[in-house]
């Protein structure tokens, strides 16, 4: 069983300036939710309980968030506000917390080793929260994920079909299938150009990863713009052993974009309002 969850949550979030010029991205609202807290739940039903969160400058409302607040809840206390708060404190008496800062924004490998003193030396998921997952008919992204690692015991990427103009924007694999929505990776790029993308297949924002992960991302030259990829490390593991990409059931919304932020609150709004 998976117990921990990594939220590399240290990038500057350029793209929302200036709402994210002294607040973390990971805090914007969808509705009345901060992403981060969808991506925790997303977690929390996967199994997974123990949150480990990158964090850097300028992020201490993240940890705020999932702790008590007592004067304000002392002041809500009795009135009908009060159950706005059942989710978060949910989440707060069922999972634990753990933080660390990345010093210097290098990349979403490099984040993803500074997490490794939280983590440790076990299998874990990760989770980007600006990608927000939701499945209304069934299991989050994580939980489906965390199944197949019960069952292959590799690191598992999801994957989207993107249309061929935006492959630039995300790692993108090719492999061989092994069943429908499950692939084995042979090759992955990271942001190609769309005549060298070797498919349409993009990785989003939800990992699960074997710790053997953390040896070779500490082996992986800077690539694309200047940053350690997640995705050189990956097709190294890929090379060695087995990397699955598994084609996910439910939407995807990319909060990291203005258009995706929008498209999700529409999409929440609309359940939040049933
Ligand atoms: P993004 O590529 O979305 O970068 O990172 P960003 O800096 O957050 O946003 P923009 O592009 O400037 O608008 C994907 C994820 O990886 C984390 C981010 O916090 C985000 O969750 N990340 C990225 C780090 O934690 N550290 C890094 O050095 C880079």
């Amino acid at each position: 069983m998976i117990k921990k969850c990594l939220f590399p949550a240290a990038g500057y979030g350029t793209r929302f300036l200036p709402a994210t010029k002294s607040m973390p991205k990971e805090m914007m609202p969808i509705v009345n939710k901060p992403l981060i807290e969808y991506g925790v739940e997303e977690a929390l039903e996967a199994g997974m309980s123990d949150i480990c969160i990158v964090t850097g400058r300028g992020k201490r409302a993240l940890e705020d968030h999932f702790d008590a607040n007592y004067e304000l809840e002392h002041q809500i206390s009795g009135s009908s506000k009060e159950e706005l708060l059942t989710g978060i404190r949910k989440i707060i008496n069922e999972c634990t917390f753990s933080y660390t800062r990345q010093r210097e924004m290098k990349g979403l490998g490099h984040a993803i080793l500074t997490g490794q003193t939280l983590v440790g030396d076990q299998p874990f998921g990760v989770v980007l929260a600006d990608d927000l997952c939701i499945n209304s008919d069934g299991s989050g992204v994580l939980s489906q994920m965390a199944q197949l690692y019960r069952q292959f015991r590799c690191s598992i990427v999801a994957v989207m079909e993107v249309p061929e103009d935006e492959v630039h924007k995300y790692g993108v694999i090719a492999g061989q299938a092994i069943s429908d929505d499950l692939i084995r990776v042979e090759n992955m790029v990271e942001k190609p150009r769309k005549e060298d993308a070797p498919s349409n297949l993009a990785i989003i924002g939800r990992y699960i990863l074997t710790p053997d992960i953390f040896d070779l991302i500490s082996d992986t030259q800077p690539g694309k713009g200047g940053e350690i990829q997640i995705t050189d490390a990956l097709m190294a593991q890929a090379e060695r052993g087995c990397v699955l990409a598994y084609k996910f059931k439910g939407e995807r919304f990319d909060c990291g974009s203005i258009e995706g932020f929008i498209e999700a609150t529409n999409y929440c709004y609309d359940a939040f309002r049933k």
